[in-house]
């Protein structure tokens, strides 16, 4: 297992109740696992505390355990714990260094921090720059690109560190559709490369299409955890805040009525196929 979190029951520095409330999860290595669940639920409160900000950085109350690639994060320093797992926030201006110049020095800043030779430095920032589509703007300074761009510079940062783990706190919060598709693309390039990664996620097409497992937060407790089939399919989700992608909502009509009995369809195409199949019938 690459993260375990055991009885995990986190409060922030002033606060009364606890956002993470007694979480228990296990994350196997290879796993693409999407974290869902309404505002509040406690999704980046979770995101941190694999990455360590949760309590390095923000300190508060934690009681139970997170192990992340075999060690626990609360005996690791939050600069140590980077080797092994990188997250790209929610915010991407809480991700922005401030103390770099150009698009090109942000993502070597990282890189620099590790100790990575010169020539390897240039040839990680120009593939990763290329893939997030910000190879053209690498001269520009990160402060004058849009939410969507900081968000795609945020990404590149954290690939080119090249860690095992990889958290993504709604990395695609600012894009537009395009932009989204596209950082999907690479984040299911990098699930079939074996990364681990866990990615909270507001677009539930993407996580019914990708994922290999997803967790159902609600008021800082998981509610559910399985297969975007098990998840996605509870009759409890529109309650936790959350919504099925329209073509499951349509496919569910069908299957109540007795018009379908099959696996509910997990993309558009599976399920305009469906349709087709029971228009012809
Ligand atoms: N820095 C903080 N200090 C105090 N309370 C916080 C802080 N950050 C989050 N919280 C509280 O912790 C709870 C969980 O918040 P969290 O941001 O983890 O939820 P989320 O699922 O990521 O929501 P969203 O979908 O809006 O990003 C909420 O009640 C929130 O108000
Ligand atoms: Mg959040």
């Amino acid at each position: 297992m690459d993260i375990v979190i055991d009885s995990l029951t986190y409060t922030y520095p002033g606060q009364a109740a606890p956002a993470l409330k007694d979480v228990s999860l296990e994350i196997g290595a290879g796993e693409l696992c999407c974290l869902i669940g309404a505002n509040g639920a406690g999704k980046s409160t979770l995101c941190c505390a694999i990455a360590g900000f949760v309590p390095h950085f923000y300190k508060g109350e934690m009681y139970g355990s997170v192990v992340v690639g075999g060690v626990d994060t609360v005996q690791r320093s939050i600069g140590d714990l980077a080797r092994r797992v990188g997250i790209v926030f929610q915010n991407p201006f809480d991700q922005i260094t401030g103390a770099t110049l150009t698009v090109f020095a942000e993502v070597a800043f990282g890189l620099e921090n590790l100790g990575t030779p010169r020539d390897e430095t240039r040839r990680r920032i120009e593939d990763v720059l290329r893939k997030v589509g910000l190879w053209e703007l690498r001269d520009r300074s990160p402060l004058e690109l849009s939410g969507g761009q900081q968000q795609r510079l945020a990404i590149a940062s954290v690939l080119a560190m090249d860690p095992p783990i990889i958290v993504l706190d709604e990395a695609t919060s600012q894009l537009d559709p395009a932009g989204t598709r596209d950082i999907w693309r690479i984040i299911a390039r990098l699930h079939a490369a074996g990364k681990t990664l866990l990615v909270a996620e507001h677009k539930m097409e993407y996580v019914a299409r990708h994922a290999s497992k997803v967790v159902l937060l609600q008021g800082g407790k998981v509610i559910a955890c399985g297969s975007p089939r098990e998840v996605l399919g509870r009759d409890d989700l529109a309650r936790c805040g959350v919504r099925r992608p329209p073509f499951m909502e349509i496919m569910r009509g069908l299957t109540q009525r007795g018009l379908w009995q099959g696996p509910m369809p997990l993309t558009l195409e599976d399920a305009a196929a469906v349709l087709k199949e029971v228009a012809r019938r």
